[in-house]
């Protein structure tokens, strides 16, 4: 059976790197949707770049053009559903939505996480992991809500983290995860495998391992928890 690809829509900031590997997984036929386009809130984001190359279509909405971010808002969501998205990832997009707009999108709303969630929701995930003495951290994919990083869990993967480590060692082995794991997560919301259930993602009706729920160990004994 064939079945048509799943148009999305990718909302990004910055450099790009977990678009590219959504570019690159779509490409190899991994990937069942159609990026209709890219959106980013800053001219200068590097990601738009790897957008036009790969022949998406790309657009600015610059946040600053805005004095309220309501109006911001509108003029995304209005932009987002030209497209008529199934789905829309935000993928390392750096501003916070409204209730409206989340509302709109509630269920077919993505964003990743640097942390393992629910650690370390909000920024600079990386030093804080490291200050707060963390034997893992890792990288979630999780539904948006009016929560902020507190939507429900879709995908997680751990990473250690060594005696070394600077913030920026340790964002390099999470973002190797993120590529991962976000492809993943779009996967299997366009093949209808995921729905939530008391607040937790199912996969195929079930917590199945493959969504790599960890334990995370408690920072200050060690002990699971
Ligand atoms: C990623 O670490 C993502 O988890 C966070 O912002 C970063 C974006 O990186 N939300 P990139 O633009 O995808 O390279």
């Amino acid at each position: 059976m064939i079945i048509a690809p799943a148009p999305v829509v990718i909302l990004i900031s910055g450099r790009g790197s977990n678009l590219q590997a959504i570019l690159d997984e779509t490409r190899a036929g991994r990937l069942p949707i159609e990026i209709r386009a890219v959106i980013s809130n800053n001219p200068g984001a590097g990601g738009l770049r790897h957008a036009r190359t790969a022949g998406v279509p790309t657009e600015v909405i610059d946040h600053r053009a805005y004095a309220e971010r309501a109006h911001f808002d509108t003029a995304l969501l209005q932009a987002i559903d030209r497209h008529a998205p199934r789905l829309v990832i935000l993928a390392g997009f750096m501003r916070i939505l409204g209730e409206a707009f989340i509302r709109h999108y509630a269920g077919r709303l993505l964003n990743i996480h640097p942390s393992l969630l629910p650690a370390f929701k909000g920024l600079d995930t990386h030093a804080r992991a490291l200050a707060a003495d963390s034997r893992q951290h890792g990288a979630s994919v999780h539904f948006v809500t009016n929560d902020l990083d507190g939507g429900p869990v879709i995908v997680q993967a751990a990473v250690p983290v060594r005696p070394n480590d600077s913030a920026d060692t340790l964002a390099a082995r999470v973002l190797r995860e993120e590529h991962r794991i976000l492809p993943l997560a779009i996967r299997w919301c366009v093949e209808g495998r995921l729905s939530i259930r008391d607040g937790q993602v199912l996969l195929d009706g079930e917590v199945r391992p493959e969504q790599g729920l960890v334990t995370v160990p408690d920072q200050r004994t060690g002990a699971a928890k």
